[in-house]
């Protein structure tokens, strides 16, 4: 018996090892991603059931997959890089490391300020960086914008992650392209006048307001989630800024075909098959995101807890990249540690 379970296992560990090959027909994409896998294998094992081409994939941080296609050059192995926020993207295409893709299905499925409007890259999952308040010490008619958290009444009260964070140089990188530096200076100014509490991530954030070190605070919305999903009575909500103004700041997990992608073909598939009807709760609904495709809805608790549409902010979000470096200084001017 323990022999034949051996032997077993040892069969069982070449088919595994042996490569793509034996695949049914032989197709492979092989994709770089910053995302972990619990959040892409679902969407990539659908992929795969459909097309029947095999997804290889590789997980890192992105600034090591950035250095690695860098080094790789046209030798790499990657098809397709699938990285969190529009700065990140923006910086792999910056450096050369994404081709332009012309394909209607992503022009049709993925909303154009969603999208490099170069093809590069494709926003793939929506992630709204919008207000998060305390139920029990604010009331949601005190909240309207972004800069409303400058007014003094949120002296001492106000809690922000660290400007280090992408997310946040995205955030005020999208606000000099919409409103210009001045105004995005004036608010970044104003969060500073109130003495905000500086946190190390948006979890913090939400611990913060939780435990009542603040009141109010800048995250984004799957965080919330997370800590709703834990805990229903999580005191804390979320309100949607900018409803009445140009809409709340979203930004997005997505992904380009690489400059020297060996499966260009299966590359463009899997993109458009991410940003599908059929895949994007697979993709999104995980991390609990909203789908970019319009025409899906996000999960049902999600639904329930801040409904299914919300205003965005129609800026593209490509201009994170764009004043990245613009937005570092103007935070670092404001005295934003
Ligand atoms: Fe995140």
């Amino acid at each position: 018996m323990k022999l034949k379970q051996t032997a077993f296992t040892l069969i069982m560990t070449a088919l595994l090892a042996m490569p793509s090959v034996i695949w049914a027909n032989g197709e492979v994409v092989n994709v770089y991603s910053s995302r972990i896998e619990k959040l892409i294998k679902p969407a990539f094992d659908a992929f795969t059931q459909e097309t029947g081409i095999k997804v290889e994939y590789l997980t890192a941080k992105e600034a090591e997959l950035i250095e690695r296609l860098t080094a790789e050059g046209k030798n790499t192995k990657a098809d397709v890089l699938l990285t969190v926020d529009a700065g990140n993207l923006w910086l792999a295409k910056n450096k050369g490391l994404l081709q332009s893709i012309d394909s209607e299905v992503l022009s049709n499925q993925v909303p154009a300020h969603l999208r490099d409007p170069d093809g590069n890259w494709f926003g793939l999952t929506v992630r709204a960086r919008t207000i998060v308040y305390s139920k029990d010490r604010v009331q949601p008619s005190e909240l309207s914008t972004y800069a409303a958290l400058g007014d003094s009444k949120w002296k001492g009260r106000l809690c922000l992650r660290t400007s280090k964070k992408v997310y946040n140089k995205s955030l005020v990188g999208t606000m000099i392209k919409s409103m210009g530096e001045d105004k995005a200076k004036a608010i970044v100014a104003g969060w500073m006048e109130n003495e905000p509490s500086i946190e190390a991530k948006d979890s913090g954030v939400l611990k913060a307001i939780a435990a009542g070190k603040c009141d109010v605070g800048l995250v984004n919305t799957y965080y919330l989630g997370r800590e709703l999903k834990k805990d229903p009575s999580f005191p804390v909500a979320l309100f949607w800024a900018n409803q009445e103004e140009r809409g709340v700041h979203v930004n997005v997990s997505g992904g380009g075909v690489t400059q020297h992608a060996k499966h260009k073909e299966n590359a463009i598939r899997l993109l458009e098959f991410l940003s599908s009807e059929k895949a994007q709760n697979l993709f999104a609904d995980e991390n609990m995101e909203y789908p970019v495709n319009p025409n899906v809805k996000p999960s049902p608790l999600i639904a329930e807890w801040w409904g299914n549409v919300f205003k965005q902010d129609p800026v593209n979000v490509a201009s994170a990249g764009e004043y990245q470096a613009a937005a570092v200084k103007l935070m670092e001017r404001a005295g934003y540690r």
